[in-house]
């Protein structure tokens, strides 16, 4: 895991590096500073959409008691929902990241932030030892679900590290229901939801990509019956605000609570 850099660095040499680099996230700073993001603001409202509806389940689940849980990020990239929930007043927080310059650029914000129950590790979530971690009582899997080749494996990994609430958010495609002969005429099975399957290979350098490019996208009944299958004992799709981001306010993109 990646330590603290501040006791060698000063606060403004920190922020210094912090502003010299451009952000997927727009950070506001301790000093009231914005970092700088890649994308022109464009996807600041997707970010704000997703922590609000995010807080708002917190607040709903946990009553505002967060000081003596623990929270996981699968896919925390350059650290946005980690440090927001860490600012919230969880004990502890790890996020879990494929890409070492992102788990590089959380370790420097967390460092401007001073959070020190705040901690990042690269790893491919399909690597991470689960019994070694242990169980959280919140496990964020955020934006990354429609990147995996094998989006199932990632929600059975969910419920091992879950011991109270686990938040997917995830792009949606279009269902395709009925009954299929299955195995012969006389034997027909129903759909329990469909996959989409989307070509990111020639983007697998890009900073939000998956790691393989082959990326199964679930439809939202498929996404609902796998979390019952794989432990889950109660599901839910969240509310969007009316002011969300275009593709969580017409369903192109949903965030589901899921508890044990
Ligand atoms: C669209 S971004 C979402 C980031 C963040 N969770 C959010 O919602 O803003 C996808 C992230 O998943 C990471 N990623 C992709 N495949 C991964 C894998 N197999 N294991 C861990 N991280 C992965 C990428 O590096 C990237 O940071």
């Amino acid at each position: 895991m990646s330590g603290s850099r501040s006791n060698d660095l000063s606060q403004s040499d920190l922020v210094r590096q912090v502003l010299a680099k451009e952000w997927f996230y727009s950070y506001e700073l301790p000093g009231g500073e914005r970092t700088p993001t890649y994308h022109n603001g464009d996807l600041d409202a997707i970010h704000d959409t997703r922590w609000l509806m995010l807080e708002r389940q917190l607040q709903k689940v946990f009553s505002g008691r967060y000081s003596h849980l623990k929270a996981v990020d699968l896919a925390s990239h350059q650290g946005w929902f980690a440090v927001k929930t860490a600012q919230l007043g969880f004990a502890e927080v790890l996020g879990i990241e494929a890409r070492q310059s992102h788990v590089d650029d959380s370790c420097l914000i967390r460092d401007v932030y001073a959070l020190q129950q705040l901690q990042f590790t690269q790893s491919d979530i399909h690597d991470v030892d689960t019994l070694k971690l242990g169980q959280f009582d919140l496990v964020l899997m955020l934006g990354l679900l429609y990147h995996l080749e094998n989006p199932i494996s990632a929600l059975r990994l969910c419920h091992a590290l879950c011991k109270g609430l686990c938040i997917i958010e995830t792009q949606i495609v279009p269902g395709i229901s009925g009954v299929v002969d299955y195995g012969s005429y006389q034997f027909v099975r129903p759909l329990k939801g469909s996959f989409g399957l989307i070509d990111e290979t020639g983007e697998t350098h890009g900073p939000e990509a998956g790691v393989t490019g082959i990326c199964l996208v679930p439809s939202l009944e498929a996404l609902h019956w796998l979390l019952l299958k794989v432990g889950f004992a109660e599901v839910a799709v969240l509310e969007p605000p009316e002011d969300a981001y275009e593709q969580l306010r017409y369903g192109k993109r949903v965030m589901v609570a899921a508890h044990v």
